[in-house]
């Protein structure tokens, strides 16, 4: 738990006593963790895999954020008594995670203001990030926001390569799609015009991106 960034100002003695209140759970690929709307009395850290929280309505979604090792989800829910599951969250990949219940976690943020300052920190970044997508889903185009959700992946779940940074997760032109608010259509047509471009490639569902600094350029 050490190399958590959550966990990186608490010292030895306290990682000692809340090592032991994690429990290590494993789940397949597709797996729904909770629904929106659920009771939610547990917080989770992911180990390994990947996560995908997000909002349906009728067939359409909107994921809002994907979570990778050494992330949490689920703090919503604990912080607030009477708030139900604001989001769905389910894996995208084979995924562990360590997770802890409420009344666990309560008494370790009352014990640790380093780690109520850490969540506030993660909690603001998330807001800034949030304020962002309803930023972008208001003022810009599909091809602004394709390209700011690629730049996105690339800083969030990039992977550094001798010809660019590939984005590590694998997604299908409809969960693109679902990040930026559109339909799998008009992703499919900037995918392709960014390839002739020369600014990425798509291997087995993983963009590379070329140039980054091109990318970076157009938002
Ligand atoms: P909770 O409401 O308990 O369950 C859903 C979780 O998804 C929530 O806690 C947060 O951890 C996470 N979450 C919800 N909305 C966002 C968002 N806009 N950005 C990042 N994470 C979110």
């Amino acid at each position: 738990l050490q190399q958590v960034p959550l966990f990186q100002d608490l010292t030895a003695a306290e990682l000692e006593t809340i090592s032991p209140l994690f429990v290590e759970r494993k789940y397949k690929k597709g797996t729904i963790l909770f629904f929106e709307g659920d009771a939610g009395d547990e917080f989770f850290l992911i180990q390994s895999g990947v996560v995908k929280i997000y909002r349906i309505d009728n067939s359409k979604e909107i994921i809002l954020s994907l979570f990778r090792e050494g992330d949490y989800f689920g703090e919503m829910a604990m912080l607030h008594k009477g708030n139900p599951r604001s989001a769905t969250a389910e894996t995208l990949e084979a995924t562990s995670a360590y997770t802890l219940v409420r009344a666990e976690f309560q008494q370790f943020m009352e014990r640790s203001p380093k780690l109520c300052l850490r969540l506030l920190e993660v909690t603001a970044e998330r807001l800034r990030r949030a304020n962002e997508q309803i930023y972008d889903l208001t003022f810009l185009d599909v091809r602004s926001r394709a390209v700011k959700t690629i730049v996105r992946l690339a800083d969030e779940h990039g992977v550094r390569k001798p010809n660019g940074t590939l984005v590590d997760v694998k997604l299908t032109h409809q969960q693109l799609a679902n990040m930026i608010g559109t339909v799998r259509e008009s992703v499919t047509k900037v995918l392709q015009e960014l390839q002739e471009e020369h600014i990425l490639s798509i291997d087995k569902k993983q963009i590379l991106v070329r140039n980054i600094d091109a990318l970076r350029a157009m938002i």
